[in-house]
């Protein structure tokens, strides 16, 4: 009864165990989640005031397929970091339509894409959604292994590569620079397409920032950005930075699937921006967010000094641990939720679904306090189902 192109898909695991992971005695490493406390609800709300004022019953009117041209304009000009023009953008209903409507643009079913291993899982869906055969690189704390790719484009064409240069969902991890100037060369010399998803370059902690894809290589790379880690999710606006002729077959496929993204949204998102609210914002939240990631990494060096190795992100929203005596951390998850503690076992962010014994934790989304308490749980866990004490006391 149904097409094809539904045979390869999988619902999120992270979608799933939402509702289990929800419940108010669980501490929720889970999702990926920005802190709703840390919304701007009050400026929205001032700008939602004025935008009423100023544009009265126009602001529910149909609007541009591309985006409100002043919010592409201020992208253009304040959220990229490559030279770049309105033309060169067009607003999404969240990253996540981008990514699905580049990949409509670029990829017929059987094309192959490389990905990393680990990769964001909505990526993963949505090139299963459109038929594309993955093939997997490992990446390291560095970025990705660039032998790797080499002898696969060095073999066959490939479309495009996936990537989350900056403080990647599930691992934390960004580039290096160096990593970042030979991935450019490498694409040029085998020519082909970047997909660089960017929805966590702005929540940098510490150190120092590193030149974008799309900044090394504005032909061939194509980049996304959000508003939903940065102002809030439930906006559903997001953004493509791309040469104009992708611009344009995007426009043409967006105009299919949803006429516009909501053009409220839009405007309120517009206000709130002219109103220079979004710089103090972020200052706000890059503090907290930033405390919350060394609270994390320091209750896991306490607690789980030899049972754990982890990332050690300068941004975003995750740490990547990694159990050095267990097999697989799916296993693990039911305990989890039984001792109140829920993490995403590493095995959703691989497109072979290979086992794994990472696990994704979100720290963006729990105050100190209760990320102290949860990786305790964690560790009364790990420890409690340890195959080497296990077979110890055997
Ligand atoms: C790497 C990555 N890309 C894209 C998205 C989708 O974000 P949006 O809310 O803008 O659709 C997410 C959301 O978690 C993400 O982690």
């Amino acid at each position: 009864m149904f097409a094809q192109r539904t045979k390869n898909l999988n619902s999120s695991f992270i979608r799933d165990i939402l509702a289990v992971t929800q419940q108010p005695h669980i501490i929720s490493f889970a999702g990926g989640l920005p802190d709703p406390a840390l919304f701007p609800a009050g400026e929205l709300q001032l700008a939602a005031e004025r935008m009423h004022q100023q544009l009265g019953n126009s602001l529910y009117q149909y609007s541009e397929t591309a985006g409100l041209p002043p919010l592409r304009e201020y992208i253009a000009e304040h959220l990229t970091i490559a030279d770049c023009q309105a033309d060169e953008i067009i607003i999404t209903t969240g990253s996540q339509q981008g990514l699905d409507l580049v990949v409509r643009c670029l990829i017929d079913p059987g094309q192959k894409v490389v990905v990393e291993a680990p990769t964001y899982l909505g990526a993963l869906q949505v090139l299963r959604a459109n038929q594309a055969e993955l093939i997997t690189i490992p990446s390291d704390d560095q970025g990705p292994d660039l032998h790797a790719l080499e002898e696969i484009v060095k073999k066959e064409p490939i479309r495009f590569f996936y990537t989350v240069t900056d403080f990647q969902n599930p691992t934390g991890t960004s580039y290096s620079r160096e990593r970042r100037e030979r991935l450019v060369a490498l694409a040029k010399k085998y020519d082909f397409l970047i997909l660089e998803d960017a929805p966590y370059a702005a929540l940098r902690y510490s150190g120092e920032a590193l030149p974008s894809l799309h900044t090394l290589m504005p032909n061939r790379v194509i980049r996304f950005g959000s508003f939903s880690k940065i102002i809030a999710p439930a906006l559903r606006l997001g953004w493509i930075n791309a040469p104009r002729e992708v611009i344009k077959v995007v426009e043409k496929l967006k105009q299919a699937a949803d006429l516009h993204s909501s053009g409220y949204d839009q405007h309120l998102v517009l206000e709130y921006l002219k109103s220079g609210a979004l710089k103090p914002h972020l200052q706000k939240i890059r503090a907290a967010y930033g405390d919350r990631l060394d609270a994390m990494a320091s209750a896991l060096s306490r607690y789980l000094p030899d049972q754990v190795q982890f990332t050690k992100p300068e941004g975003g929203m995750f740490i990547w641990a990694t159990l050095t005596h267990h097999e697989s951390t799916l296993e693990l998850f039911n305990s989890a939720i039984e001792q109140g503690v829920a993490f995403v076992p590493g095995e959703a962010f691989y497109a072979n679904g290979e086992s794994n014994i990472s696990m994704r934790l979100n720290f963006s989304n729990s105050q100190l306090d209760k990320i102290e308490e949860g990786v305790k749980r964690l560790a009364r866990l790990i420890n409690q189902h340890d195959p080497v004490k296990l077979s110890a006391t055997a």
